[in-house]
């Protein structure tokens, strides 16, 4: 029986893609490296450091760790002005009314993010009091598709990880929920999250979470 839900942040609970986007393509362009919306879709759920490996492998450029650090910062400073003026209203449709939802109807819920701007986030858009435990890229190291961000959660909810339906955007989080053990809703589009034990296009989808996670069991 499920009695946890694990949310992943960046473009299940708000669509933050598109300022990564910005923030990586600045520092793409100054390196001289094509960085593009395909390449973006790569990086979704994957923590900073292994996205910049990444973007530096895409362009064949090998920097020194000092340097790979000054990157990251730079990269965090110009994704902060990006997301300083988020607010409630940048929430993805239904989801704060899911959590509600979810949290009358008993279940328990956590936060499963590589994101270390996740608190901040959630503060800003006034979602933070909807989770019993965070679990964010300041807690786990391992990049997503490792479960440890999700098992952590689990484990913080005092649950089982059988007993947790995630709720992911990136093929990397489907993956990583999988590889748990867990339950899967993926949140997009099919093409790329198959794998997941269900797609929805988004949270208007299923108002329900009861009538929701008894059909996911019933799979
Ligand atoms: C994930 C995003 O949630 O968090 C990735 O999907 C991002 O794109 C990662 O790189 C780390 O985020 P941050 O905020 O710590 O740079
Ligand atoms: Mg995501």
């Amino acid at each position: 029986m499920i009695r946890g839900l694990l949310f992943d942040l960046d473009g299940v609970i708000v669509d933050t893609a598109k300022y990564h986007f910005v923030a990586w393509q600045r520092m793409a362009a100054e390196l001289g490296i094509h960085f593009g919306h395909e390449e973006n879709e790569q990086l979704k759920g994957i923590s900073r450091v292994e996205s910049l490996e990444r973007i530096l492998g895409w362009g064949g450029i090998a920097l020194s760790p000092e340097e790979k650090q000054r990157w990251m910062d730079q990269k965090n400073a110009w994704y902060l002005d990006c997301i300083a003026q988020m607010g409630p209203d940048e929430i993805l449709p239904g989801v704060s009314e899911f959590l509600a939802e979810a949290r009358a109807q008993g279940l328990l819920i956590a936060l499963g993010s590589a994101s270390k701007n996740a608190v901040p986030i959630l503060e800003r858009i006034g979602l933070l009091d909807a989770f019993d435990a965070i679990v964010d890229g300041t807690v786990v190291s391992a990049s997503k598709p490792n479960p440890e961000v999700f098992l952590e959660g689990a484990r913080r909810l005092g649950l089982l990880a059988e007993e947790c339906c995630v709720f992911e955007d990136a093929e990397a989080g489907v993956e990583a929920a999988l590889a748990g053990n867990m339950y899967c809703i993926a949140v997009g589009n099919p093409d790329h999250l198959g794998a997941a034990h269900r797609v929805i296009q988004s949270f208007v989808d299923i108002p329900d979470p009861a009538e929701t996670l008894l059909a996911l069991e019933t799979l």
